[in-house]
Order: structure tokens, then sequence, then C-alpha cells
């Protein structure tokens, strides 16, 4: 019985090692240390022999048992090891990989016209300003002079944020809180330009998204007037568009400019002449602007007797559009290699 115990091992720490897969691995512990196997039948024969042979056997096909099961629980390991590194092998991507024709891939489209656009900014003489996204409602609106609950609120379509009180912090819906930032952090004279991303609960469609971009401008000086606001925003335009963009200033509403514009282009894509992108107007919307209102300085603590200023925010994916003449929005945020190669 001896010689036929060891045989039974080694061939069962054959079998073990020989298992190449975990199923494989599986099968051969049920085969070699299960129910219906040649040791759980030795294991039954014990009982034809008698008190010392017994026991001794007995102890035997333990510690074989107990060995092979070590033997398996250590293939296993391997086996565990091997199988995820070939899964790596096979899921990893060479990201130095170069197609023939095809470059090293380049700047988003939005981030180089952020770029552009600060530029055009930093040649004016503004300074680039940042603001996190995540915001306080105090930054976002009751600064910005929309006290809680007041009805303009309804202008954004606010995504909040699980922290502290509810409502109290939320995505940032524009980049104006930027100005408030700013103004708290230095005093006058600001001349400020503030990029970003912002956040609303909106369905996209060929003008919106509902995470896209702004720009946000802000000028506190002596003597500032809305001449100087509509001058900056002339100058703008013909710098980032060139002359066949024009655009125009429309009376309009924001909480925190007194009085406020809408400022539009031509809509580049029909050339001014009415298509589906303009809702056949001629004029796209670029974003708002206005003097600011002397509640927002009063909030930040800068004398409205003593500073004046204006402020303008604008869409980034929106200058995009009208830049390249891009139809429809949504195509900015769908990863198409066929669109982004194009710029
Ligand atoms: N924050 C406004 C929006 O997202 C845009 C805006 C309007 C910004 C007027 C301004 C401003 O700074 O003065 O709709």
């Amino acid at each position: 019985m001896s010689a036929d115990l060891s045989d039974l091992e080694s061939a069962g720490a054959a079998r073990i090692g020989g298992a190449a897969t975990l199923e494989e691995l599986r099968a051969v512990e049920a085969e070699v240390l299960g129910k219906r196997s040649a040791l759980a039948d030795m294991t039954q024969r014990l009982r034809e022999l008698d008190g010392d042979e017994r026991r001794k056997r007995g102890q035997e096909i333990n510690e074989i048992r107990a060995r092979l099961q070590a033997a398996a629980d250590a293939r296993r390991t391997e086996v565990e090891e091997a199988e995820r590194s070939a899964r790596l092998g096979a899921e990893g991507m060479d990201l130095t990989e170069v197609l023939p024709g095809h470059g090293r891939g380049h700047l988003h489209l939005v981030t180089q016209t952020q770029a552009e656009l600060e530029d055009v900014f930093l040649g004016m003489g503004f300074l680039v300003a940042e603001g996190p996204e995540v915001e306080s409602d105090w930054n976002n609106f009751e600064a910005l002079n929309m006290p809680p609950a007041h009805p303009a609120r309804g202008m954004w379509d606010t995504l909040y944020v699980r922290l502290n009180e509810p409502e109290s912090t939320m995505l940032r819906t524009h980049t104006s809180p930027v100005q408030i930032r700013v103004m708290q952090s230095q005093p006058p004279p600001i001349y400020i330009v503030a990029p970003g991303r912002c956040y609303r609960r909106d369905t996209p469609d060929a003008r919106h998204l509902p995470t896209f971009h702004q720009i946000e401008g802000l000028v506190v000086d002596h003597g500032i007037t809305f001449g100087d606001l509509a001058g900056t925003i002339e100058t703008f335009t013909t710098a980032y568009f060139g002359p066949a963009i024009h655009s125009r200033l429309r009376p309009s509403y924001f909480p925190f400019t007194e009085p406020s514009a809408e400022f539009e282009v031509t809509c580049a894509v029909c050339k001014g002449e009415g298509c589906r992108t303009c809702s056949q107007t001629g004029w796209i919307e670029l974003g708002g602007c206005g003097m600011v209102d002397p509640n927002v300085f009063t909030a930040v603590g800068i004398d409205p007797e003593e500073w004046t200023g204006f402020a303008f925010g604008f869409g980034i994916d929106r200058c995009a559009q009208v830049r390249h003449g891009i139809p429809d929005m949504r195509v900015l945020t769908e990863n198409d290699i066929r669109f982004l190669e194009q710029f």
C-alpha cells in the first residue's frame, strides 16, 4: 500500500502541476482530492486494516492529502498570476503608438479655442484668473445679487452637490463666481478674464451642452463706462473671428449687471442668412454683459461710489462653433476621431 500511496502522490502532483487554467485546476483538484478520488478510496479501505497499521496508513494518507492540497493552492496562485498578466497584456494599449500618417494627437478644439481666447485678452491687457468648478451658493448666486429664492436663479438649471446643507454647494452654473473671488482677493483696478468649465441641468442640443465652457471678463477701475464695454467686445470679436463676423448688443437682464446686454455674432454656418443652427435668425448668442451692479460691489466690499466696472461672460464652445461653422455642438463631446482630427 505504501508504494501505491507514493505513486498516487506523484501522479497527483504531476496532474496538479500540469493544470494550465483555473478551470482545469478545479477539475484536477476534484479528481485528485475529491470524494471520488483514489485517495478517498484509500481512506475508505483503511477499514480493512487493523489497529496500528490502520493508524499509520491513515496518518500517511492525511499527510499526502495535505501536501497535494498545498501543491494545488500554490498552483492556483501561479495560474491566477499568469492569467492576470495575460489579460493585462491583451488589454494594454501602447500610448506612444503612432499610426502612419496620424501624427501624435493634439489639443482638443475646445482647449485650443480657450488658449486662443486667453491670448486675445492677454493682448488687450487682461490677466487670466481661475476658480473651482464646485462652488458655494454665495459665490454662484448670492453675492451676484441673487438672494435665496430670487426668481432669477431659475435662469440657471443647477446641479447641486451633496455636501454641507442641502443646496448650499453646487457645480458652478457659470464663470461669474470667479468675479466674486477675484474682487474679494484683490483691490481694484481689476482687468481679468476667467475661463473654465460650467455645468447645467440642460438637455443637449445644437447650441447647448450640459457641461460647457465659459470665459468671464471683469474690469473694475475709475470711470469705466458702457462705451468701454462695447469697445472691448467689438475689439475682441474682430480679433478672434475676423472681419466677416459682426457683433451686436441687445438689451437684456442679468441680476449682477445694470444695465445688461446680450451679445450676438453673425451665424457662421449660414453667414447670417438664417439656418437651423441659429434658429433662422442669422445671429448666434455668445453671452451676456453689462455694468457691474452696485449691489455686487457692496457684497464684496468695494465702494460703488468710487469704482465702476463692466463684466461679460460667454461660451467658449460657442466661439469654436461660430469660428469653425460647426452646425451641432454635440460633436465636441463625442470624441469622434474623424471630427477631432480636422482641427
Ligand atoms: N453668467 C451669465 C450666464 O452664464 C453670463 C453673463 C452675463 C456674465 C452678464 C457676465 C455678465 O459677467 O455681466 O448666463
